[in-house]
């Protein structure tokens, strides 16, 4: 059985206290399910503090919202992976489409990215999706598809066991209008198969594959029942204590 993962993208909002009495009101009142986990994806400048407060508990991590897709040396303002491994920072989230959309990181960028975190032992959430546009135009498979092969493919079986998906439709983010659990089941089946054709049965079971995009208290539910849906990528959502919890307790 896979193991559901929440994780909150609380994206470029709550300073560092307030991000802490967030997570704590979340840890005090979500109910603890060995069959889950729980990731908050916070800002850079939370990321010590809340990594003390959220290591007590074996049910939450705390993940970067990006890394540098360079290892080391004078890139003015960027943040190495190593410096997360550091502060033992479990998760990083990659290919975030505002990450592709505003910071022009393509595929090749975020391959590297990819490799930087694996090399310091960080889980990679990989986050696909296609635009309204792709969808309309009706290639968004081909899209899903050129994602994880540029950025993903090169992996190992062994690598690709340190990844999740994050299934994440561009015109579901932030809009209040969520995939219906049938189109986002379809789309989670889809890249499972696509896992299965180059990585084999072993790999395509395990990995997690987790859907984003206005999941809510009252969709999140018929959203994580579905088979391959393994759990939810919450931005909004996820900046609201109680929301956050109810959406964690529809994950079973
Ligand atoms: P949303 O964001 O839940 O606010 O739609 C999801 C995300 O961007 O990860």
């Amino acid at each position: 059985m896979r193991k559901k993962i929440v994780a909150g993208n609380w994206k470029m909002h709550t300073t560092p206290d307030e991000g802490l009495t967030l997570a704590r009101q979340v840890m005090e009142t979500a109910h603890a399910n060995e069959h889950r986990e729980v990731i908050f994806f916070a800002p850079f400048v939370h990321l010590t503090t809340l990594q003390k407060e959220v290591s007590v508990s074996p049910f939450f991590s705390v993940g970067a919202q990006n890394c540098s897709n360079h290892e080391k040396g004078a890139f003015t303002g960027e943040v190495a992976a190593f410096m997360l491994r550091s502060i033992d920072v479990s998760w990083v989230l990659v290919g975030h489409s505002e990450r592709r959309q505003y910071y022009h990181e393509n595929h090749t960028i975020l391959k590297q990215k990819v490799d930087q975190a694996l090399s310091q032992q960080l889980l990679v959430m990989f986050c696909c999706g296609e635009t309204l546009d792709q969808r309309m135009e009706g290639n968004f498979r081909e899209v899903i598809r050129k994602q994880l092969e540029e950025s993903l493919f090169h992996l190992d079986a062994t690598q690709m066991n340190q990844v999740a998906i994050a299934y994440e439709p561009v015109w579901a983010i932030g809009t209040g209008q969520t995939a219906t659990p049938d189109q986002a089941q379809e789309v989670h089946a889809f890249i499972r198969e696509l896992i299965k054709q180059k990585y084999g049965d072993g790999v395509a079971a395990r990995v997690r594959i987790v859907y984003g995009g206005s999941v809510k208290p009252d969709n999140a539910k018929d959203l994580f029942n579905k088979p391959d849906i393994d759990g939810g990528l919450v931005g909004g959502a996820s900046l609201n204590a109680l929301d956050f919890v109810t959406i964690i307790h529809a994950a079973e």
